[in-house]
C-alpha cells in the first residue's frame, strides 16, 4: 500500500470507530435499553455522530484524499487501494456538499417528526404529521439542489442510498416488473383463497420458535462466535466489524412465519457482513456495498431459499417435531402453500413476495412527485389510496394502514424505498446464476446443506466489500445488467405450480 493511502486509512479509522460505537448504542436502544433512557441516549448518539461527521468532512480528510488520489491514479479500477480512494471520495463529497446548517435542520426535523409520526400513526391523524412531512420533503428538495443532478431531482436522493443508479433506470425496471407481475397477481386473485389458519388460529410458544430460528441461523452458516441473535419489535441487522455482526428477530405467538423469515432474512444480511474480508476492517470498504446488494442477500435467503420447496422438504419434519401438537396432523403441501400464500394487503412489511413490489412502486412514484412538487402534501393520502386500489384492488381504511405505515419518511429517508425492489431483482439474477454454476444446489438444500451457496456468494459478492456499485458488481460477476426478467421468470414458475394457474 502506498504511503498516502495508508495515511488516509489511518485518518478515517477513527471516525469509522466512532460510527460503530454509535451503532452499538443504537443496538442497545432497540434491544436492552430501559424506556426512560431515551433522551440521554439521543444526546449520546448525536454527540458521537456529529464528532464522526466533523472528522470525515475535515480539511485534513480533503488534503489526505487528494494526495491519495494522485498516488492511486495509475492503479486498476478494481485495485483495493484505488477502490478505497474512489469510494471515500464519493462518500466525502456526499457529506461535504451538504451545508452544516442543513445537517442540523435535518437532525432536528427528524427527531420531531419521528415523535409526531408515532403518535399520528397510533391515532390515525395525518393532519398532525402533515407539517413534519412538508418539512422533510422540503429538506429533501434542498439536499437534491446541493448534491446536484442532471435529469431528475430524485437522482441524488436515490444515489445517496444506491450509488450508480438513476431514477430513469429504476423507473424502466419497475415498469417491466409491474407489467410482468400484474397478470400473475390477477390470475392468483381468481383462485380460491389459501387457508393459513394452521398458523393464525394456533398458538406457537415463543421459546420453541426461538430455538427453531437459532437452528436455522446455525444451519445457513451464521457464525455465532462472531454474532448473536436478540429480540426486537422491528427486526434488523447491525455490524460493528466483520467479527461482530448481530441479528434480531420478532416472536409472535400466532405467526411463527414472522420469526422464521425474519431470522432467515436478517441472517442473509449478516452472512454478507460476516463475509467481508478482514483486510477491509476500519476502512470505507468494510461492510456491504449498497442497500440493493444487501437486500439481494437477505431476500435470496428469505425467498428463493427459505420459501422454497427444497428448503421445506428438509425443514418441515423438523418444524413438526418442534410443534407436534400444532402440526401433527398437517400435511406438507398445506404448510408449503400457507407459507407462500399470495394476498394483496395494506402493510408492506407483511406482504408476500409477489405483491411486495407493488408497495415499492407506489412509494417510488409518490416520492418522485413530492420531490418535483407535482404532489402536494395534503393530497398524499388520496394519491396513496388511489394507487392501492389501482395496483392491488384494495383501499386502505385509514392513513395508519396507508401513507403513515412506514418509518422512512418520518426518518427523512426519501430515496430509500426503491432499493428494496432492486434487491429483489438482483436476488433472482444471482439465484439463476448459482443454479447454472452448481446445478444440484437445491438437492443440497433438501439435505440441509447450504455451504455451497454461501461459498458462492462469498466469492461473487461478499469478498468485494464496498468496492463496487450494484451495476458494477453484476457486470463484473454475472456479465449482466440489472433486469426484471429473472425475478419474473422465477415468480411465474413458482406460482404457476402453487396456484395451478
Ligand atoms: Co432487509
Amino acid at each position: 500500500m502506498g504511503e498516502k493511502v495508508a495515511q488516509l486509512k489511518a485518518h478515517l479509522a477513527q471516525p469509522i470507530d466512532l460510527q460503530h460505537a454509535a451503532g452499538l448504542l443504537s443496538w442497545d436502544q432497540e434491544v436492552n435499553m430501559p424506556e426512560k433512557g431515551v433522551n440521554a441516549r439521543a444526546e449520546q448518539l448525536s454527540t458521537l455522530s456529529s464528532l464522526a461527521h466533523k472528522m470525515i468532512i475535515s480539511d485534513e480528510t480533503a488534503r489526505l484524499l487528494e494526495a491519495a488520489e494522485e498516488e492511486v491514479a495509475d492503479l486498476d479500477y478494481d485495485n483495493d487501494d484505488a477502490s478505497l480512494v474512489r469510494v471515500t471520495r464519493r462518500e466525502f463529497d456526499k457529506y461535504a456538499k451538504i451545508p452544516n446548517a442543513l445537517v442540523i435542520r435535518e437532525a432536528r426535523a427528524r427527531s420531531k417528526s419521528l415523535m409526531t409520526w408515532r403518535k399520528a400513526r397510533e391515532n390515525d391523524d395525518f393532519e398532525s404529521f402533515k407539517p413534519h412531512l412538508a418539512e422533510i420533503v422540503d429538506i429533501a428538495r434542498e439536499k437534491a439542489e446541493h448534491l446536484g443532478y442532471e435529469d431528475h431531482p430524485y437522482d441524488p436522493l436515490l444515489q445517496s442510498y444506491e450509488p450508480g443508479m438513476t431514477t430513469a433506470q429504476v423507473a424502466a425496471l419497475f415498469k417491466d416488473l409491474k407489467e410482468g407481475l400484474l397478470p400473475i397477481v390477477q390470475k392468483i386473485a381468481e383462485q380460491p383463497e389459501v387457508d393459513d389458519g394452521l398458523f393464525s388460529e394456533q398458538v406457537y410458544p415463543k421459546e420453541r420458535q426461538w430455538e427453531f430460528t437459532m437452528l436455522l441461523l446455525r444451519d445457513i452458516g451464521y457464525d455465532f462466535d462472531r454474532g448473536r441473535q436478540d429480540k426486537a419489535t422491528h427486526p434488523f441487522t447491525i455490524h460493528f466489524s466483520p467479527t461482530d455482526v448481530r441479528v434480531t428477530t420478532r416472536l409472535l405467538e400466532n405467526r411463527p412465519q414472522s420469526s422464521i423469515f425474519s431470522s432467515v432474512h436478517e441472517g442473509g444480511h449478516a452472512l454478507y457482513e460476516q463475509g467481508i474480508p478482514l483486510k477491509f476492517m476500519r476502512t470505507t470498504l468494510a461492510g456491504g456495498a449498497t442497500l440493493a446488494l444487501h437486500e439481494s442477500q437477505s431476500r435470496l435467503w428469505e425467498n428463493q431459499v427459505g420459501r422454497g420447496l427444497p428448503f421445506w422438504t428438509h425443514y418441515y419434519p423438523i418444524l413438526r417435531a418442534f410443534f407436534p401438537e400444532q402440526l401433527g396432523n398437517v400435511g406438507f403441501e398445506e404448510v408449503y402453500r400457507a407459507i407462500n400464500k399470495v394476498e394483496p394487503s395494506f402493510i408492506r412489511v407483511e406482504a408476500d413476495e409477489v405483491t411486495y413490489n407493488f408497495h415499492i412502486f407506489i412509494r417510488f412514484e409518490l416520492e418522485k412527485m413530492l420531490v418535483t412538487g407535482d404532489l402536494a402534501i395534503e393530497d398524499v393520502p388520496d394519491a396513496w389510496n388511489a394507487r392501492y386500489e389501482e395496483y392491488l384492488g384494495i383501499t386502505p381504511p385509514n392513513d395508519a394502514l396507508g401513507c403513515m405505515q412506514d418509518i422512512h419518511w418520518a426518518q427523512s429517508m426519501i430515496g430509500y424505498f426503491p432499493t428494496y425492489a432492486l434487491g429483489n431483482l438482483i436476488s433472482a439474477q444471482l439465484y439463476d446464476k448459482v443454479q447454472e454454476d452448481i446445478p444440484d444446489i437445491e438437492e443440497g438444500f433438501v439435505r440441509g446443506e447450504f455451504a455451497p451457496l454461501l461459498n458462492w456468494l462469498r466469492d461473487k459478492v461478499h469478498k468485494h466489500g464496498s468496492k463496487f456499485t450494484a451495476p458494477e458488481l453484476l457486470q463484473r460477476e454475472l456479465d449482466q445488467e440489472i433486469s426484471a426478467d429473472a425475478l419474473l421468470a422465477y415468480m411465474q414458475e413458482k406460482y404457476t405450480k402453487i396456484y395451478d394457474l
